[in-house]
């Protein structure tokens, strides 16, 4: 497989949550500023400059820089709080970067989102979905979203169901009455309705039994090789990321501490007891930490 053109770039991404501590200099001033402002005007004015305050803030992503390839799986590995959602949500327009560049397919999506939410659409990990509802009714009310016609929408939602798995009955029948893994590639289907080149995965397959793991893995792969889809997924499961990735970044507390294809990454742990390590001896040897008590 030749992979050359960049789909997505990033350069330098930061993005925060919450406010500064407490000692930066602005912060103080404008507490002051805010406490005599109570002061003066009522007794028992909010102290919402206070509470914000104890918003701690956080750095979610830390100048992280990558590029991934025209029809590749890269995968973004690494233990809650590690930046994975915040990432994904970045490159998909939901959140916007407080600095640094993300370009889709050579367009910076900070001037064109419009453009990049066309060519890329993203599964949450928490995908909802009117439950009491079949999964051909929520793909058509999805479809209607996107601008679909109704015509264009019914065969496109059978055909595509179809090809990832789900029988004559389970699309006509409610979403509450499906197995997880069955909701989760419904969720993959309605992305797949705006024919995006770019599909962002945030945990696919977490919390999915092994039948259903490897049923959504081999839809993530079939994606790529039949369709040419770019694909990006998150996940905190080794295994996947080795099987199923081209490339992958671990990264870890916002920053990128690795980043490459599964067997060169394996080659950066000393061998485990003559053997070859495992990614998760390579998350140890690099963070000190397990992948699980990191998380913690
Ligand atoms: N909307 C938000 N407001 C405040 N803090 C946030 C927000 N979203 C994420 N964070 C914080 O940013 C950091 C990164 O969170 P993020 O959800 O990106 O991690 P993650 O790797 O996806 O974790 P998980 O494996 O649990 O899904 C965490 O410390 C989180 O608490
Ligand atoms: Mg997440």
């Amino acid at each position: 497989m030749v992979l050359q053109k960049d789909a997505i770039k990033i350069t330098k991404v930061y993005k925060k949550f919450g406010n500064p501590p407490k000692e930066y200099w602005w912060d103080q001033i404008g507490k002051k500023n805010a406490a005599s402002a109570n002061h003066h005007e009522n007794g028992n004015g909010h102290h919402n400059t206070d509470n914000n305050n104890k918003r701690r803030m956080v750095v979610a992503v830390n100048q992280v820089s990558f590029d991934v390839k025209e029809g590749e799986i890269f995968g973004v590995l690494g233990p809650n709080g590690s930046g994975k959602s915040t990432l994904i949500r970045l490159m998909s327009t939901l959140l916007l970067p407080d600095g640094g560049k993300i370009e889709v397919m050579g367009h910076d999506l900070s001037l064109e989102p419009l453009t990049v939410q066309k060519l890329i659409n993203r599964v949450s990990v928490e995908a909802s979905f009117f439950k009491k509802l079949s999964p051909m009714e929520n793909l058509i009310y999805g479809a209607r979203l996107y601008g679909l016609s109704a015509k264009e929408t019914k065969v496109r939602v059978v055909e595509i169901l179809t090809r990832l798995g789900l029988d004559q009955h389970s699309i006509y029948h409610p979403m509450e009455e499906m197995s997880r893994g069955m909701q989760q590639k419904v969720a993959i289907a309605r992305a797949l309705l705006s024919r995006p080149s770019i599909l962002l995965l945030d945990e696919p397959t977490t919390g999915l039994d092994p039948v259903s793991k490897r049923e959504v893995q081999a839809v993530v792969r079939e994606l790529q090789e039949l369709d040419g889809t770019t694909i990006v997924l998150t996940t905190h499961d080794m295994m996947e990321a080795d099987n199923l990735c081209n490339r992958i970044a671990i990264i870890h507390k916002g920053e990128i501490i690795a980043l490459d294809t599964p067997v060169e990454l394996k080659k950066l742990a000393p061998p485990v007891n003559g053997t070859q390590p495992s990614l998760e001896d390579v998350f140890i040897h690099l963070t000190g930490t397990k992948l699980q008590e990191d998380a913690e």
